[in-house]
C-alpha cells in the first residue's frame, strides 16, 4: 500500500511528526522531493530531532528510508545530519538508501543561488541552499545525478571545485545508491510512506509562482519522483495547521497585519514555535485560509486531511478563518493564479468561538471540546474532505486518529 503525506499549505505544517507517527506501520519511507531547504521536527519523549534531508521514518530502528529521485542532495549536509543522528544513538547504517537518479547539489550551487537571489528585484526569500540552481540545472540537462558520479566524462564538464567535490564524496554515496523503481517493484507488497517536503502552495507548478520552491511538492511528485506510477498511489494525506504560516516572501492573503509585541501574530509564533527549522527565520503568521486549502485538496486529490497545531488556539476567546477573497471589489472563492490578484486579495473572514482549555491530553476525537469539533466540521464541509487525524501537541503520543490511513476503504 502506498500513502502520500504532503503539506497542504506553504510548508511547515507538521508533516515530519505525522510521517514519523505513520511510519510505525510502514516498512519503507521515501522522501520524494526537495533538499536541505526543508526542515522537519520530530519530538519523541521530550527529545527533539530536526531533519532536513533524511526521511522522518529514520527514528524507528527497523525502517528503511529512501531519498527519492526528485530530491536534490548536498552530501556534506546529508552526512552531517547522519552523523548527528548516530551521536544520538540512531543507527542509520544499511537503512538509508538514495535513488541513483537523484541530483547532487555541488558547492558552486549555493553561491549561484545567493547571486541569483541578490539580482532579483523582488527576492523570493530562498533558503540559500543551492536548491533552485540544482533544479534549474536538472531542467537544462546539466545536473549531476548520483548515477553519474562515476562518469569522469560527465565530471569533466563541471567547474573544478564541483568536480573535486563530486570525486571526494562519491565513495561514501555510492554504497547507498539504489535503483528506486526496481527496489519498489521488488517491494510491491510493502507499506510505503511517500513523504513530501515544503507544501502544495510552494510547488513549482501549482504554487504561488514565482514565490515558490523549485521542486515538485505536489502529490503527483510522489509518483514521478518517488519511483512508482500515479495509479499506484492509494491515498493522499494533506497536512495543515489550524492557522497559516509562510517563510520567505510572496503573497499571503490571511497574514496578520499587526505583528507588534502583544499581537495575535506574535502570540501564535511563540505558542506554535513558528521559527524556521532550517534558517531560524520567524515565520509569518495568519488565520487558516480555506480558499487555499480547498485549492490544495483539489490539485492534489487529497482524500484525507490531517490537522496539526490545534492546541495553539487553546487560550483564544475567538478566532477566524478565511472563506473567500475580495479582490478589487470582486468576491472570489477560487485560488487565483496571478500574484497581483493574490496580493490584492482581502480575506473574507468567518468567526469561530474558542474552547479556552488545554486539549494537549486529548487522545480521542470525542475528548475534544465541542467548539474545536465545530471548527473541524466546518473545515471538512468547506473542503469537502474528512479530517482523519488531529495533532494536539508536538510529541508523537499527542495524536488523535479518527481513521487509520492504512485501512483500505
Ligand atoms: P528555496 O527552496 O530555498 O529556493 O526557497 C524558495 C521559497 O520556498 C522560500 O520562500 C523559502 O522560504 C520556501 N521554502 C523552501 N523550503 C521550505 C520549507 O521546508 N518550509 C517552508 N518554506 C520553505
Amino acid at each position: 500500500m502506498n500513502i502520500v503525506v504532503m503539506g497542504a499549505q506553504w510548508g511547515d505544517e507538521g508533516k515530519g511528526k505525522i510521517v514519523d507517527y505513520l511510519a510505525a506501520d510502514a516498512g519503507i519511507a521515501v522522501r520524494f522531493s526537495g533538499g536541505a531547504n526543508a526542515g522537519h521536527t520530530i519530538v519523541i519523549g521530550g527529545e527533539r530531532y530536526a531533519l532536513h534531508l533524511v526521511p522522518s521514518g529514520i527514528l524507528y530502528p527497523d525502517k528503511t528510508v529512501v531519498l527519492g529521485t526528485g530530491m536534490v542532495i548536498d552530501p556534506e549536509a546529508l552526512f552531517a545530519e547522519l552523523e548527528g543522528l548516530a551521536e544520538r544513538g540512531v543507527d542509520w547504517r544499511g537503512r538509508v538508501l538514495i535513488s541513483d537518479r537523484a541530483h547532487i547539489v555541488l558547492p558552486s550551487y549555493r553561491r549561484r543561488d545567493k547571486e541569483m537571489e541578490a539580482a532579483r528585484r523582488r527576492p523570493i526569500g530562498t533558503t540559500g541552499r543551492g536548491i533552485g540552481v540544482a533544479y534549474a540545472l536538472k531542467a537544462s540537462r546539466d545536473g549531476v545525478r548520483l548515477a553519474d558520479l562515476g562518469d569522469e566524462e560527465r565530471l569533466a564538464n563541471l567547474e573544478p571545485e564541483d568536480a573535486a567535490f563530486a570525486r571526494e564524496w562519491r565513495a561514501r554515496l555510492e554504497p547507498m545508491a539504489v535503483d528506486l523503481v526496481a527496489y519498489l517493484r521488488a517491494h510491491r507488497n510493502a507499506y510505503v510512506l511517500f513523504e513530501g517536503a515544503q507544501g502544495a502552495l510552494l510547488d513549482i507548478d501549482t504554487g504561488s509562482y514565482p514565490f515558490v520552491s523549485s521542486g515538485m511538492s505536489c502529490a503527483a511528485g510522489a509518483a514521478a519522483q518517488g519511483g512508482i506510477g500515479p495509479r499506484r498511489i492509494d491515498r493522499v494525506l494533506g497536512v495543515f495547521k489550524a492557522y497559516t504560516t509562510r517563510v520567505g516572501n510572496g503573497p499571503f492573503p490571511t497574514e496578520f497585519a499587526d505583528d507588534s509585541p502583544g499581537s495575535l501574530s506574535q502570540y501564535i509564533r511563540e505558542t506554535g514555535n513558528e521559527y524556521g527549522v532550517t534558517t531560524g527565520r520567524p515565520r509569518r503568521c495568519g488565520y487558516l485560509d480555506l480558499v487555499a486549502l480547498r485549492y490544495a485538496a483539489v490539485t492534489n486529490s487529497i482524500d484525507r486531511l490531517v490537522l496539526t497545531h490545534l492546541d495553539v488556539y487553546d487560550e483564544l476567546d475567538e478566532f477566524e478563518a478565511c472563506v473567500a477573497y475580495r479582490i478589487r471589489g470582486r468576491l472570489v472563492e477560487d485560488f487565483p493564479s496571478s500574484v497581483r490578484d493574490l496580493e490584492d486579495a482581502e480575506p473574507v473572514l468567518r468567526r469561530f468561538t474558542g474552547w479556552k482549555r488545554s486539549i494537549a491530553a486529548a487522545r480521542a476525537y470525542e475528548e475534544l471540546p465541542r467548539e474545536a469539533r465545530d471548527y473541524i466540521a466546518f473545515i471538512e464541509e468547506y473542503v469537502e474532505t474528512p479530517v482523519s487525524m488531529v495533532s494536539v501537541g508536538s510529541d508523537r503520543a499527542q495524536t488523535i486518529v479518527r481513521e487509520s490511513p492504512w485501512t483500505r476503504s
